[in-house]
């Protein structure tokens, strides 16, 4: 008999089928005659109850599986007295696999997010977290099928690359070199001999990959890892996260951001329709006013207003900042939260930074001062999106390389795209993590990766 999961047996179930389960007890108890057992298999949130009979062969057996323990259980499905679940299974064998010892660390009882981050390789047996891995599933498809639908080509940017994209400096070195120091320029590190005859990174953003793509197959998008090594804890920031990168040729900053715009509101609504059950579970136990922030995204307008704008907005309210609000500095996540979440009450799309706080690449506007940035901010977590319409005029480009400290030479396979069959393109990075912050509620950014990279921690 083929195994069959609780996702799939609660929707296409008829009573009396033959069934073969396998999964974790998540407790069991006895009556007079029989074994109550709870199992979950990951499938969905909903347990199913099997039922097993003292006139079990291994029924002394069966008494003693502990929570946590896996079973495979063969059995009938029956409509189940009890409430809130409409089957439970009969069983006719109940095969033990292993018995977890009462050491088991997920006892019956809500454990906090700090505890569960101790025991990564765990934490999603819980329901919290099988149901925020399995949202995570959904929305990597949902965002796949986002672009299929809109003719969106995928591409596979480098993980291993020579170049800063973002020019902050927040590089992983990759090398060979023992302590990344070659043996024989013990003194004077010098490149040429390591792997790739360069120093290389872990890339911090698809983007200068995706950029040529795009200006070769039109509308492109990468969705990979990246990694940074910015050394703040903060609650919204990893090393290594994914990021959704669109890039779309002949694409200007207001196209940019209507495509932000829908890609957002798509998503929250795929996953409302598509995980309902497990939506619910943060709905209710985590941020009550989840499904109102979700749906307000869905049916809102964002608004899109000037960085210049933005500064005015702050420099009027009574609110207080621990950061100062000046024209020509970046926003902070206090700033940001304040825009989207008490002064607009919804998505905010902020354009048209101070070139001096951003990289390179973003296309410079007539005012000579400030570029075609663009910022999504969202309520609970501040910037979600980073954007922009790109440098396509070559001597602006080269120009700017320099003026940031940039070195031309370096990327003269970018400037060369700007050199044949320029054209006009733009293009985002969503932090993938943050989007799973905002569908759920959850608070930290640990609690919506499998194994998180934060300074002073790979214990997993
Ligand atoms: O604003 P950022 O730095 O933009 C870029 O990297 C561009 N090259 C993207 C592009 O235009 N193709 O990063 C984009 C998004 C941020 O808005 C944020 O959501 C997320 O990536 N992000 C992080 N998420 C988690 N941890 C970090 N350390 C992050 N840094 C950025
Ligand atoms: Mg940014």
């Amino acid at each position: 008999m083929n195994r069959t999961k609780i996702n799939i047996l609660l929707k296409a179930a008829a009573p009396d089928d033959n069934v073969l389960l396998k999964g974790w007890v998540r407790t069991r108890r006895d009556s007079k005659d029989f074994s109550f057992m709870e199992i979950n298999d990951g499938s969905c949130l909903k347990n199913i109850q099997v039922i097993a009979d003292s006139d079990l062969n291994n029924y002394e057996a069966v008494k003693k599986i502990t929570t946590g323990s896996a079973v495979a259980v063969t059995g009938s499905l029956i409509e189940s007295p009890g409430r809130g679940q409409k089957w439970e299974i009969k069983a006719q064998n109940v095969e033990i696999i292993s018995i977890a010892p009462d050491s088991y660390p997920l006892q019956k009882k809500r454990h906090t997010d700090e505890f569960l981050r101790t025991i990564a390789h765990l934490r999603p047996r819980t329901n919290k977290y099988g149901a925020g891995f399995r949202i995570r599933s959904e929305l990597s498809f949902a965002i796949h099928r986002f672009f299929k639908e809109k003719g969106f080509k995928y591409i596979h940017s480098p993980i291993i690359t020579g170049s800063d994209c973002e020019g902050a400096g927040e590089l992983f070195r990759v090398t060979t070199f023992d302590r990344g120091v070659p043996q024989s320029q013990e003194k004077q590190p010098g490149y040429t001999e390591d792997f790739f005859g360069a120093e290389t990174y872990l890339t911090v953003s698809g983007q200068l990959a995706a950029e040529m793509f795009a200006l070769a197959l039109g509308d492109v998008y990468t969705f990979g890892p990246t990694f940074r090594a910015e050394n703040s804890n903060t609650r919204r920031h990893v090393a290594e996260f994914w990021m959704v990168e669109p890039e779309m040729a002949f694409c200007d900053i207001n196209g940019n951001m209507d495509l932000g715009e829908e890609m957002i509101k798509y998503l929250v609504a795929c996953l409302l329709e598509e995980c309902p059950e497990d939506i619910e579970l943060f709905a209710r136990f985590v941020d009550k006013k989840l499904m109102a922030v979700l749906d307000n995204i869905v049916k809102s307008d964002f608004v899109r207003i000037d960085y210049a704008e933005a500064i005015d907005i702050l420099k009027k309210t009574k609110r207080k900042f621990e950061f100062p609000v000046k024209f020509g500095t970046d926003l902070q996540t206090e700033h940001e939260r304040f825009l989207t979440e008490h002064y607009f009450k919804k998505p905010v799309i902020v354009i048209n930074y101070p070139k001096t706080i951003k990289p390179f690449y973003m296309r410079l506007n007539d005012d000579d001062r400030t570029v075609a940035a663009m910022d999504v901010l969202v309520p609970g977590i501040g910037e979600i999106i980073g954007g922009s319409q790109r440098e396509e005029r070559f001597d602006v480009l080269q120009a700017r390389m320099q003026a940031t400290g940039v070195d031309p030479q370096n990327y003269w396979w970018y400037l060369d795209s700007r050199k044949y069959g320029t054209a006009p393109h733009s293009g985002f990075g969503l932090g993938f993590e943050r989007l799973l912050m905002l569908v759920t509620g959850i608070s930290n950014i640990r609690d919506v990766i499998p194994f998180p990279r934060t300074p002073g921690n790979i214990e997993f």
